[in-house]
């Protein structure tokens, strides 16, 4: 091994291309494969920008050689050399610099390497808890290098979009204090308050509206956010939001700048034309139509409402759903109506996932109608159903009869699953929409009160006002989400400035006076002083990077995520801590207390 360097490095691996022929380069790296051919050692050598042939030969330079024969894969290299035109039979096509290759004439080892558990290449089938056990390793391979510059692209082309926009970027506190609503917080102990607890942010929300009562105007934050929920493939505890808040705007002022943000980071990351102004789609059109206020709509199979059209039926499920209060829907399956009875069961389990009874269905083949349900049918009926539904020679419909929520749930649920087996969601499509006009509020069955949909500082829609305490089922709110692919990337809101205003939304969510001003008598004070009209929205940047980069989790880019059980099994955090510190921290736990005992 060579104790030092010893040689300036000149170019990056990928740059080198035929325009190089005959120059003398250094170039720096690991060996991602080395092979033998007797008196020919052939090495590829890998760094950041990608990879390059190098090849050491006994007759060109054999103390090179000899040191050659003794690397492995991963050993850490500098190698002096000179560019060479490939032999056209020797050109690799699969290789970015595969005309050229570098002649060694000069190799210092600079490290050695022990054998790596997997091979740091793309497309490896390697189980993903090894994969975030080594890391490091991991995060050798190309692609994962290709998400990260991704990444560091977009945040970089978001700083500079925001500075030309009049944005301050401005950090706020990661101790602050717990406050009711949203996910569970990640509670930190105070040793200097014993008993107290700070918490983790969920959103910098409170520090932001208190940064426009502070006069900044335009904020922006890259921000870590901490939530203890229930994990999966878009989820994880700490995730980064792209943190925006704006004074003096109306609803419509943030969604344009939103939308020029958006068409701008796509631009300059992947290359992307998103076209401008983004569909915007209520709230209510996206339950009705999409069964989700996520929808993906990058294809149609929207839903359906079957409800008039089967009403006076023989069909007792749809009669006792109809008389209290539910829906009839469907979906049109075009092509589907051959379907075996044993993918339609299988169906019928998979609505049962999200909550629906059943699912009936009902096939037009050439042959004529297939169902179970249609005997309970007139020909009246059976005429509303292929006259609402506007049915074809092979179409299949997938019924489902409940409470709105759970239809909406299920069927949406149902359409994407037949989309998916259908190949009608076109991977390279980018279709952006607007969710606009939330509700304010939703009930609770559980808790049996209304809670914040978005959050309690939403501002309610000026003209639903008046129904904050009489029907606040009714009030809609100036929220908004950005979706993309079905994918919620971002959601925000037109805040309340007022602090009448705000304790009217304080009281139809159940808190008291006493409890609002105990949880947040400090920004309402601040509400006291000048407050300007103001609003903003966060976006998921884990989720946009994941989409950006054809990704189905956003683990793939974050440099070091925790797994679904929210541990990193690289340092294997979370874990116990001495007594010592939890003393000073004046915790209990019931674990320290068992070995006391
Ligand atoms: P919200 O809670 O909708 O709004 O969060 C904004 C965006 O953050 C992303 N996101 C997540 N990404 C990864 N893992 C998670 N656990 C996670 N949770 C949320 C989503 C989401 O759209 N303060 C408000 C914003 C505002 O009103 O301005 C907020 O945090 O992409």
């Amino acid at each position: 091994m060579d104790t030092m360097i010893g040689l300036k490095r000149t170019h990056s691996c990928e740059v080198l291309n035929t325009a190089h022929v005959e120059q003398e380069v250094v170039l720096c790296g690991w060996v991602s494969r080395r092979r033998d051919h007797g008196g020919l050692i052939f090495l590829d050598l890998r760094d950041r920008s990608g990879l390059v042939q190098v090849v050491f030969s006994q007759d060109v330079d054999p103390e090179s050689f000899k040191k050659a024969e003794s690397v492995r894969s991963e050993y850490v290299l500098a190698v002096r050399g000179t560019v060479k035109l490939r032999d056209a039979a020797t050109i690799n096509s699969n290789m970015a610099t595969g005309e050229i290759e570098v002649v060694g004439t000069e190799l210092r080892i600079l490290n050695a390497a022990k054998t790596p558990p997997f091979y740091m290449q793309d497309n490896i089938e390697i189980d993903e808890t090894l994969r975030l056990k080594y890391r490091y390793l991991d995060l050798r391979r190309p692609e994962m290098q290709r998400n990260l510059m991704l990444r560091h692209r977009v945040t970089k082309t978001m700083r500079d979009f925001f500075d030309n926009n009049g944005f301050m970027e401005i950090e706020t506190p990661m101790l602050t204090k717990s406050t009711p609503e949203g996910a569970r917080d990640y509670l930190v102990p105070s040793r200097v308050n014993p008993g107290k607890f700070y918490a983790l942010p969920q959103s910098p929300q409170i520090f932001k509206q208190l940064l426009m009562v502070a006069g900044m105007e335009r904020y922006f934050q890259i921000v870590r956010c901490f939530r203890d929920e229930d994990l999966r493939a878009d989820r994880q505890p700490e995730f980064t939001q792209l943190d925006i808040e704006m004074s003096f705007i109306d609803q419509e002022e943030i969604l344009t700048m939103m939308e020029n943000m958006t068409a701008k980071l796509f631009k300059e990351a992947i290359g992307a034309e998103v076209s401008t102004p983004i569909l915007r789609i209520s709230y209510d059109d996206a339950m009705n139509r999409y069964g989700s206020d996520k929808p993906d709509v990058r294809f149609g199979m929207e839903l359906i409402d079957l409800s008039d059209a089967v009403k006076g039926s023989n069909f007792k499920v749809f009669e006792t759903v109809l008389a209290s209060g539910g829906q009839v829907k469907a979906i049109n399956v075009k092509g589907y109506a051959h379907a075996p009875r044993r993918e339609l069961d299988g169906l019928i389990d998979y609505v049962s996932i999200y909550g629906a009874k059943g699912m009936a269905w009902i096939g037009y083949t050439a042959e004529g109608v297939k169902s179970a349900i249609t005997k309970f049918f007139s020909d009246e009926i059976m005429e509303n159903i292929a006259k609402t539904a506007g049915v074809e020679e092979g179409d299949l419909l997938l019924i489902v009869a409940d409470k709105p929520g759970i239809v909406a749930n299920a069927l949406g649920q149902l359409r994407l699953e037949m989309g998916r087996r259908m190949n009608l969601i076109d991977p390279d499509k980018l279709s952006f929409v607007w969710v606009i006009d939330f509700p304010m509020f939703e009930y609770d069955e559980e808790e049996k009160r209304w809670s914040a949909m978005h959050h309690m500082f939403t501002s309610p829609r000026d003209e639903d006002i008046q129904y904050l305490e009489s029907d606040p089922g009714r009030v809609k709110a100036k929220a908004y989400d950005m979706v993309l692919n079905g994918t919620e990337i971002g959601g925000g809101s037109i805040r309340i400035y007022n602090r009448q205003l705000q304790e009217k939304v304080f009281s139809a969510i159940g808190f008291t006076t006493e409890e609002a001003m105990s949880k947040f008598g400090f920004m309402l004070e601040a509400f006291e002083y000048g407050t300007p009209p103001h609003g903003g929205i966060a976006f998921g940047l884990d989720r946009l990077i994941m989409l950006m980069a054809k990704r189905s989790s956003i683990r793939d880019v974050i440099a070091f995520p925790k797994t679904q059980s929210a541990t990193d099994v690289m340092t294997q955090a979370p874990s116990e801590v001495d007594i010592k510190q939890l003393k000073e921290l004046s915790i209990k736990t019931a674990v320290v207390a068992k070995v006391k005992a």
